[in-house]
């Protein structure tokens, strides 16, 4: 097991991976994306699995026929946040396929299928919305808003599709795929300190804070920075900047999260006032009303600069099922329970109501989104331990 855990490591490490910050720039619809997918399909081939694609282009490998009865599903993404580590996502496609060459050592035989899947698309770092791959086969995300999407060079989703040597037509809600999937397990790395704190390497995960995007839109006007008075200037970043220290002291009130990780400045020269600043802000906490008081506050104070919100994407709070949930517990025996502030495609296939569940693998320092994402191979090898025992229940004679 643990040379087939390395072996797929290795091979993918490589992709993706930015000589100058060491961390991975993995987006939808890119070359990387290409051999990140040729991965996936040469190590369903090398297993012998049935490799499918869906009306998104989300990866699907199969061990037995998921139409004769619904399956068991494991995996994760594979794409990752600028500058992302190795292991948000990565980790749970590579763990699905240890784990299945650990219960063919054993010489299981599944009385349901199993499947891998590479959900595409997951960090929504390319074309902003988060989960787009489970969003659009789900429906919650439609098909022509999908499309629509543009990326920072301004290409719409479905031309990036075509580049890909994909039709967008086939893009949409994809019921028959998701009647395959009887349950979906996604190992994950932890992204906080719970497990470091409590000496653990794996946990279960039980819930997923609510969370959005939202965009913010300063108006502005464009001048000269050497000869237009202060009191003249419509400068949008004024604006945009006492947003940003607002929205920190509101989160700070309120106990929830709220981020300004990207923005746009028009037209970013050094030496013209902003004329536009756009924004996009991350807001999460453990209840819906907060999150929705805290963006209303926000909301209210961009609105004193004449800046405009608008929702990009709206994740309301995960419970994963507490059947599925008690049900891995019994299988890993005592072993942690952990709510997660990160966002999942297990949370969409939950809301879509598949019975859905997460473990976690320990990260010591608890960095993600970040190069200095880190768990240990160890770990990495106890969480597909977990992985394998908890597909063998799942899928076993009794699953
Ligand atoms: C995904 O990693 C998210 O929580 O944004
Ligand atoms: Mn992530
Ligand atoms: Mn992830």
């Amino acid at each position: 097991m643990t040379e087939s855990f390395d072996a797929l490591w290795s091979a993918i490490l490589p992709i993706g991976r930015s000589a100058a910050t060491g961390g991975y720039r993995r987006y939808a619809l890119t070359e990387e994306d290409r051999l990140l997918r040729e991965w996936f399909a040469g190590a369903a081939a090398d297993r012998g699995l049935t490799l499918t694609e869906d009306r998104m282009g989300n990866q699907w490998a199969w061990w037995g026929d998921p139409d004769q009865r619904a399956g068991v599903v494991t995996g994760s993404h594979l794409d990752s946040v600028p500058d992302g580590g190795a292991f948000d996502g990565p980790l749970g496609v590579v763990s699905a396929f240890a784990a299945i060459d650990r219960l063919r050592d054993q010489a299981f035989e599944p009385a349901r299928p199993i499947g891998v899947v590479n959900f595409t698309d997951e960090e929504g770092a390319r074309f902003g919305v988060a989960c787009a791959g489970s969003r659009v086969i789900t429906g919650a995300l439609p098909a022509e808003r999908a499309l629509g999407l543009v990326d920072r060079d301004d290409i719409p989703m479905a031309e990036a599709i075509r580049s890909a040597g994909r039709s967008p037509d086939a893009v949409g809600a994809d019921p028959q795929t998701l009647r395959r999937v009887g349950s979906f397990v996604e190992l994950h790395i932890e992204q906080g300190r719970s497990l470091a704190q409590l000496a653990n390497a794996v946990a279960i995960g039980t819930s997923i804070w609510p969370h959005g995007r939202w965009r913010l839109d300063f108006p502005g006007e464009a001048n000269h920075a050497g000869t237009t008075p202060l009191e003249d200037r419509r400068d949008a970043m004024i604006g945009f900047a006492e947003t940003v220290l607002a929205a920190r002291a509101i989160a700070k009130r309120q106990h929830g999260l709220a981020t300004i990780g990207r923005v746009r400045v028009q037209p970013g020269a050094v030496n013209a006032i902003p004329s536009s600043v756009t924004a996009w802000l991350d807001a999460r906490a453990s209840d819906e009303p907060t999150v929705q008081r805290m963006v209303a506050e926000i909301e209210g104070m961009a609105a004193v600069h004449g800046g405009e919100l608008t929702l990009e994407s709206w994740t309301g709070q995960t419970i994963f099922a507490p059947g599925l949930t008690g049900r891995l517990r019994t299988a890993l025996g005592d072993v942690p329970v952990l709510s997660t502030g990160a966002g999942h495609d297990a949370g969409i296939l939950s809301a879509a109501g598949v019975p859905a569940a997460m473990i976690f693998v320990r990260n010591p320092t608890g960095i993600s989104h970040s190069p200095a994402e880190w768990a240990e191979r160890d770990d990495c090898i106890a969480g597909v331990g977990a992985l394998a025992t908890v597909l063998a229940d799942l899928a076993g004679a009794e699953g």
